[in-house]
């Protein structure tokens, strides 16, 4: 079948993924990988942005993420996964883009600058060149699609901007990649602010059936409702948004929403159904993430693929940026030996 373009995009792996992405994410992403040449990326090089004086946990968290992708039909044969490190071309690529950017451009994006009134830290080079890398992860292989929430807009502008100007300055080599939104609402957190494993509200797609339902009961409602007789509100209530996003039934929901609307159904009652729901929906997903949570060697071969084929697509632009930009004389020294071989990943982690 004819592409309808190439997609390039990626979490960092900050920990293991919530429904929150599920809803949001994986299950746009899982759905376009048959009509777009597709490369799902884990950013681990980003992580260190933020959190680089935890670097125990970026290996686990690695595998966690790639397992939680494939449990969610994040497909190896159709899709390549790669893993950001692995591939020195993404951080050679960001050093040639960023002689195209100026501080005061990265100063001004508006995540960046978030982030250092959340941060208690003087921000890092490497969190203001953040959008350099993420353009680079793109424009490696001159992905034309990236599929991201609305949070990654001012990052994939930036990437946009880059891409024009190296074509205009040098030759015309990268398309101007374009966001493809997700028609999905963010999804609340348990307590009804933005999910986020920071706020400690989340539902992880790694939880147990019964970690989920005692998350469901402990769920916000509607404050305004003292007694199971006082009429609730259903909108705004994320109790009813997760009612309405797991429950097939729908003829059940719309009767548990009238009762809860004339008061003739309880909190507690709610809950539990949602909870039923919830943990129904997820099961097919979780049997697939705990099959493949025992042979982790699997998930690294499966990383170690993806990389592969990604290599010489990557090494390719990396060289014709090169060559444009004049430091492609490298290339007639040829290969430089002294190098130790790789150690072998599954030995390291496993
Ligand atoms: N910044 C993205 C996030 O925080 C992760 C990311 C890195 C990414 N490189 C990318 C997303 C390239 C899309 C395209 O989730």
């Amino acid at each position: 079948m004819q592409k309808k373009g190439r997609i390039l995009t990626g979490h960092r792996p900050t920990g293991p993924r919530h429904i929150g992405h599920l809803m949001g994410t994986l299950q746009t992403w899982a759905g376009l990988q048959d009509s777009y040449d597709c490369f799902f990326l884990i950013a681990d090089l980003h992580v260190l942005t933020t959190d680089y004086a935890h670097p125990d946990r970026i290996p686990g968290n690695t595998l966690e993420v790639a397992t939680d992708w494939l449990a969610a039909g994040i497909d190896p044969q159709r899709s390549t996964l790669v893993l950001q490190s692995a591939l020195p071309q993404h951080s050679q690529l960001s050093i040639l883009l960023s002689m195209l950017v100026s501080v005061s451009r990265l100063e001004r994006n508006p995540t960046y600058k978030e982030q250092i009134q959340q941060l208690n830290l003087q921000p890092s080079l490497g969190l203001l060149t953040y959008p350099v890398l993420q353009a680079a992860d793109i424009l490696v292989y001159r992905a034309d699609t990236v599929p991201v929430g609305e949070d990654q807009l001012p990052h994939l502008e930036l990437a946009r901007e880059v891409a024009r100007r190296f074509n205009q300055t040098y030759r015309p080599m990268f398309p101007e990649p374009q966001a493809l939104l997700s028609e999905t609402p963010r999804l609340p957190g348990t307590d009804n602010r933005t999910m986020h494993t920071s706020y400690g509200n989340t539902i992880y797609l790694k939880d147990t059936p019964e970690e989920t339902t005692q998350k469901v009961m402990n769920m916000y409602t509607d404050p305004t409702r003292l007694r199971a007789t006082d009429p609730g509100h259903v909108e705004g209530n994320p109790v009813f948004t997760y009612m309405d996003l797991f429950n097939p039934d729908k003829a059940e929901v719309e009767e548990l929403k009238a009762r809860y609307r004339a008061g003739k159904v309880g909190d507690i009652a709610v809950k539990q159904r949602l909870a039923e729901a919830l943990n129904n929906s997820l099961a097919p997903l979780r049997e697939r993430r705990m099959a493949l949570s025992q042979r982790p060697g699997e998930i690294l071969e499966i990383l170690r693929e993806g990389s592969q084929r990604a290599f010489p697509i990557a090494q390719a632009t990396l060289e014709e940026a090169q060559t444009l930009m004049g430091v492609n004389l490298s290339a007639r020294l040829g290969n430089l030996e002294g190098g130790t071989p790789p150690v072998s990943l599954i030995g390291t982690f496993c």
